[in-house]
């Protein structure tokens, strides 16, 4: 299992994804780096605080990037709440973040143990990015580096082809892009393919134990808005928790390939998509690994032992 560093703008569906590794069995929690996002960064860290006491785990929280690195601000309050869990006032937590920077905290974990964590990015790239270029051997001193967003087939989720995490820092993304040699994406596309049918999460809410509860109390928001937009034909679309089940247990990708992915940061309506060379027209090195299908019934299961 790996020991796993995770960087997250949380947001609810993050706290899916932190409540999953959290509970794993197998997984050792080395770092949680917080970055700008969904939320205000100083309002991300006070969550991730909040979803550790829940889970009643310790993990160091190192605070990151305030702001993207060019583009103003975009906020997903309307889909996370004000608070980012959903405004379910839940009580401040005594935890805060360690004194140094996410960044250099990354830089320095890999710098002590080369080739040890596998990084596991939930919100815009803004930290990664920083890392990348204060340190260009970052990426190969990882053991793996896997992150939720981009879109793959132009099905965007905040504009007509840009997906979330690469709209707020596309520049970040072109930074990632072009100093990591290999990165595994979970898309946009591949995560409404494997949304949740809408009867399996409202018993999955109703789990009558404490992470249960905490869960159904930072999540109704979500709830509303995924079903607002997909309908309940649509089923829940949980994007960062398909990311961390991906990084959990690889095996669980039944189907993914390699392709060459650049990033669009100056088109007026596509400003922030990925663009999938599907065809090897520019016959560039592949610098992007897709996922495009993964072990459903498994990813259920782990979502359960995220309210056990
Ligand atoms: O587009 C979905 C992504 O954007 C998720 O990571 C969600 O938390 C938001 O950050
Ligand atoms: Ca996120």
């Amino acid at each position: 299992m790996p020991h796993l560093i995770i960087d997250t703008d949380a947001g609810i569906d993050d706290a899916h994804a932190l409540m999953m590794a959290l509970k794993h069995p197998n997984a050792d929690i080395a770092a949680i780096t917080t970055v700008n996002g969904n939320v205000e960064v100083e309002q991300v860290t006070r969550n991730v605080a909040k979803i550790l006491d829940a889970c009643g785990v310790d993990a160091p929280i190192y605070q990151g990037a305030s702001a993207p690195l060019v583009a103003p601000h975009f906020f997903a309050k309307h889909v996370h709440g004000d608070d980012g869990l959903g405004d379910a006032n839940l009580p401040e937590s005594p935890r805060t973040a360690e004194d140094e920077h996410a960044v250099n905290a990354l830089l320095r974990m890999v710098d002590d143990a080369p080739g040890e964590y596998t990084l596991v990015a939930l919100g815009p790239l803004t930290n990664i990015a920083l890392a990348a270029r204060l340190d260009p051997t970052f990426p190969s001193k990882l053991n793996d580096f896997i992150f939720m967003g981009g879109t793959i087939a132009a099905h965007g989720n905040v504009s007509f082809v840009a997906e979330f995490n690469i709209f707020v820092d596309p520049e970040a993304t072109h930074i990632v892009l072009d100093s990591f040699p290999m990165a595994t994406m979970l898309s946009w596309e591949t995560t409404m393919q494997h949304s949740i049918d809408w009867n399996w999460v409202i018993a999955w809410l109703a789990a009558d134990t404490p992470l249960g509860r905490f869960n159904a109390a930072i999540s109704q928001q979500i709830i509303n808005f995924g079903k607002s937009v997909g309908g309940e034909s649509a089923g829940f679309a949980m994007p960062d928790p398909l990311a961390m089940a991906v990084a959990l247990e690889p095996d669980i990708v039944l189907e993914a390939q390699t392709q060459y992915m650049s990033v669009e940061l100056n088109g007026t309506h596509t400003r922030g998509q990925t663009l999938v060379d599907w065809v090897d027209r520019y016959k560039q090195p592949h610098n992007i690994r897709l996922i495009t299908q993964v072990n459903l019934d498994r990813f259920r299961e782990l979502l359960l032992q995220t309210v056990q």
